[in-house]
């Protein structure tokens, strides 16, 4: 067993570190707020090549290995979470899902400009009535020989407005259930594909979610992925991947709370010392520490069983479970560390705890992943 990581991976770390501190933690507390979009920032990540680390350089991308994209994940998150779920999306759904199972022409049209960041990626899934449920999709793709014709809504969609193309999972044939089921590339701007409104939330503010209509948009075949019916195992096989890149994303919102919450109790003074001399506050300190230690582990199990072409449904759902509570966990404590102060935005804390929310959520929520371990662990 060797816990080290090579050369390449501190590089890449550090490389992601410098980048938060200095492109993304300027101007955070504002882009939240205003729920601004970081334009600029996706647009230096793309030529730093953040947005296909795992692509095949064939394609545009950095050929890292999962390892190297869950430590930039980790630190990119620290800081600003709304740009490191449109790293996730990017890199782990749309990238992935047209890498592994795209045509040779889907790759060389889609995925080199999505690698690259020249273009944005989203995942549409979600429905207003099919969320965890998801084999209960109500979008419809009719086939008319040439080209398929899709009609419906997704909701919460992440990179909603910002994106150039969506992979859409729609169904083709309501009998067949989960089977009748194919995922599309679909462009932005074809008739009939209309981006609804953004939503106004909680956290990842700066990320924009919006909700999607189809209207009568017709879809060429050779945008269809994989085999027909092949959708849902597409998009399950998708999200296996990039729950190991939320669960990144909670790990470094958990640590980056951690690090304030630290630093602060060793400056800030009550009843005549600093207050991690106080016995409560070093014990939660203990708590936060321990708990990221083991979600990093999971994380870093998970991503490692990826990289090694194992299994990592099991991995994957695990590390978002824990590393999400975690994350919820740490943040209202560094909230609580900071007293007053964490309670207002100049401390960053209190941003970070609204966005850990969203990691029990989003990519299956905490009872989901439930679901996912108690089959696979019981299965045997
Ligand atoms: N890999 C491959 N195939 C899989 C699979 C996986 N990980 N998980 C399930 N399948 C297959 C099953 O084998 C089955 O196929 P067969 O009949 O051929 O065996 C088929 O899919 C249906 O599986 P289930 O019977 O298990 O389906 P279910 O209805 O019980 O649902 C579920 C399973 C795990 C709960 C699934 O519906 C699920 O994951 N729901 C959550 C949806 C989700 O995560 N949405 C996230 C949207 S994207 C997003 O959120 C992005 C973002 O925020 C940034
Ligand atoms: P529901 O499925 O209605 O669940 C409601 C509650 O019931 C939850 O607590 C859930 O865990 C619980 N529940 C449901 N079924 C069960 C069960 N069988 N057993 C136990 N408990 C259960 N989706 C996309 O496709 N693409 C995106 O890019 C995307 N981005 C998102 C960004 C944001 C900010 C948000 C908020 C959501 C995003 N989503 C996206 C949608 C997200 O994946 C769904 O919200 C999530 O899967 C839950 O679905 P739901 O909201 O319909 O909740």
């Amino acid at each position: 067993m060797d816990f080290k990581l090579t050369e390449e991976h501190l590089m890449i770390r550090d490389a992601a570190r410098d980048f938060a501190k200095n492109e993304l933690l300027p101007g955070v507390i504002e882009r939240d707020s205003k729920q601004l979009f970081p334009t600029e920032q996706v647009k230096k990540m793309g030529e730093l090549g953040f947005l296909g680390m795992m692509v095949s350089p064939e394609y545009g991308g950095g050929g890292m290995d999962t390892v190297s994209y869950v430590l930039a994940m980790e630190e990119l998150s620290k800081i600003d979470a709304s740009c490191s779920v449109i790293v996730s999306v990017n890199n782990s759904l749309v990238c992935w899902g047209i890498e592994t199972f795209g045509t040779e022409e889907q790759k060389k049209k889609y995925l080199t400009k999505l690698a690259t960041g020249e273009s944005i990626g989203a995942f549409c899934l979600s429905e207003p009535e099919a969320g965890s449920d998801a084999t209960s999709q109500k979008t419809t793709a009719i086939d008319k020989g040439d080209h398929y014709v899709l009609n419906g809504t997704k909701n919460w969609i992440t990179n909603g407005g910002s994106a150039d193309y969506y992979l859409v999972i729609a169904q083709t044939d309501r009998e067949k259930k989960h089977k009748g089921i194919n995922a599309f590339i679909v462009e932005k701007g074809w008739d009939g594909f209309e981006v609804g409104p953004k939503e106004d939330k909680l956290g990842i503010r700066g990320s924009d979610t919006h909700t999607l209509n189809f209207n009568d948009v017709k879809v060429p075949k050779e945008n269809r992925i994989g085999d027909d019916g092949f959708g849902f195992k597409f998009a399950m096989k998708t999200l296996s991947g990039g729950r190991i890149g939320i669960a990144a994303q909670a790990l470094g919102i958990a640590s980056g709370a951690y690090e304030l919450a630290r630093d602060y109790s060793k400056i800030r003074k009550a009843f005549g010392t600093e207050i991690c001399n106080h016995q409560a506050i070093a014990f939660k300190l203990a708590d936060m520490y321990t708990e990221i230690e083991a979600s990093r582990h999971l994380v870093m199990k998970a991503a490692w069983d990826k990289d090694q072409k194992k299994n990592y449904d099991l991995s994957g759902a695990m590390a978002k479970l824990y590393a999400s509570k975690t994350a919820m966990n740490a943040t209202v404590e560094a909230v609580q560390i900071h007293g007053g102060n964490g309670y207002v935005k100049e401390y960053h804390v209190e941003r970070l705890m609204r966005d850990a929310k969203i990691t029990q959520i989003y990519e299956g929520t905490s009872e989901i992943q439930k679901i996912v371990i108690s089959r696979s662990i019981l299965k045997d």
